[in-house]
């Protein structure tokens, strides 16, 4: 067994020089946190155990996202760690490698402990991985891309939110403003994380430089695929690989995109944006690492013929279904082990994400299509103003009448506004 720990504590950071702005930080027990958390690992097949004591003077919860797990262990609203309490979840690693994150889940609260601080990344690997750049901090490289506002004192401003939620004007990245990223090596894979609130982030490379797309939400795509835009919204995370020629500097940066809402709307909410994220400046000598396979892994798609169940979800101005978010309230119930294809309509003018719990879904592109695994395994997906896309999920073998899993839309204010709903598998 694979043990952790996680204290979380309030702390302090200088992100902007000479000023000291008051956060909230995961400890390891270790190493002193300031700011997010440690970056935790464990291997398929392995079975992991993590002791989080809850130092703070408030109720938080600690939700694997991504993850596959039984919902008494996912760390959401119902498993709430009061002030001062612990919590010592318990899981055995069984889903492909994959980038995912740990974030804080109290009803109503997430939005403003995530702003202060609390997220964390959590690598799954595999003995199956293809070959890739994975020396962590060296060719593998974490991106933690969050937006944040300051007072002139330093303080976080958390106040004040456009109609997606909060957004900012400075960019941190792992915590550090205007960072760059030396490279010593003739390519570079980053593990991107959408840990904004409400930003969306529409990802290129100066020069409009190609980059080479391996991994989405729930791990490697079955081929590598060149791009030069990469949508992501909040919660979603993108593994690119990035090659450079010794000497190059060059930016990854965020372009405008259209939120498809009235001009005042789309700009408050950051759509006109540009804004430089991150710089990498390459070493005058590069040393070679692996070159990216064509194949990284085999992934078959969810077959339509085993639908069990076909529901209809509606996103619409803060509801799902319209209805609230009720902790006491079951909004489906599941089969376990099944396979459904839910159809996730966004009937608002302004742009939503859908994310569920303990799942990696297919996106759909058409029913003639099937389900198309060329697209990775996903948890979180970004609708466009009256979009609908289609998912096939697959549901966990856990069993647990009593204990929901979420749905929701993870722009954090509209879920702490109620725009989540529950479902459990029995
Ligand atoms: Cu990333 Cu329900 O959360
Ligand atoms: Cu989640
Ligand atoms: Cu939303």
């Amino acid at each position: 067994i694979r043990l952790f720990e996680l204290n979380v504590t309030g702390s302090s950071a200088e992100f902007l020089p000479g000023l000291s702005t008051p956060t909230l930080a995961y400890d390891d027990g270790r190493s002193a946190a300031r700011y997010l958390g440690p970056t935790l690992r464990a291997r398929r097949g392995e079975r992991v155990r993590v002791r989080i004591n809850n130092r703070l003077p408030e109720t938080t919860t600690v939700h694997w996202h991504g993850m596959h797990l039984p919902a008494t262990q996912d760390g959401g609203p119902h498993q709430a760690i009061p002030a001062g309490g612990e919590w010592a979840p318990e899981w055995l690693i069984d889903q492909p490698a994959a980038t995912l994150w740990y974030h804080p889940h109290p009803h109503g609260q997430t939005e403003r402990q995530v702003n202060q601080g609390l997220a964390g990344l959590f690598y799954v690997t595999d003995e199956a991985s293809p070959e890739l750049p994975s020396r962590y901090g060296i060719d593998d490289i974490p991106v933690i891309l969050q937006d944040r506002r300051f007072e002139v004192t330093g303080r976080f401003d958390l106040g004040g939110r456009s109609v997606t939620g909060y957004v900012g004007d400075t960019i941190l990245v792992n915590g550090t403003h205007n960072p760059h990223l030396p490279v010593s090596t003739e390519r570079v894979r980053l593990r991107i994380l959408n840990g904004s609130s409400a930003r969306i982030y529409h990802l290129a490379l100066s020069d409009d430089h190609e980059f080479t797309v391996v991994a989405t939400d729930g791990g490697f795509l079955p081929r590598p695929a060149r791009m030069r835009r990469l949508l992501l919204s909040p919660g979603e995370r993108a593994e690119i690989v990035v090659e450079l020629r010794p000497g190059e500097r060059r930016v990854l940066r965020s372009l405008p995109w259209d939120l498809g809402m009235i001009a005042p709307l789309t700009d408050g909410s950051g759509g006109n944006d540009r804004l430089d994220l991150l710089q990498l400046r390459a070493d005058p000598q590069l040393t070679t690492n692996p070159t990216v396979p064509h194949r990284l892994t085999t992934v078959s798609a969810l077959s339509i013929a085993e639908v069990a169940e076909r529901r209809e979800i509606v996103l619409e101005g803060r509801t799902i279904n319209g209805r609230p978010m009720e902790l006491g309230r079951i909004d489906a119930v599941i089969a376990a082990g099944s396979t459904e294809l839910w159809t996730v309509r966004n009937a608002h003018n302004q742009p939503h994400n859908f994310h569920v719990h303990g799942v990696s879904f297919q996106i759909v592109p058409g029913e003639a299509s099937g389900p198309d695994p060329a697209l990775g395994g996903k948890d979180t997906v970004l609708l466009g103003a009256e979009q609908t896309v289609t998912l096939a999920i697959r549901f966990p073998s856990f069993s647990d009448p009593l204990t929901p899993y979420m749905y929701h839309c993870h722009l954090l204010w509209h879920e702490d506004e109620g725009m989540m709903a529950q479902f459990t598998v029995v």
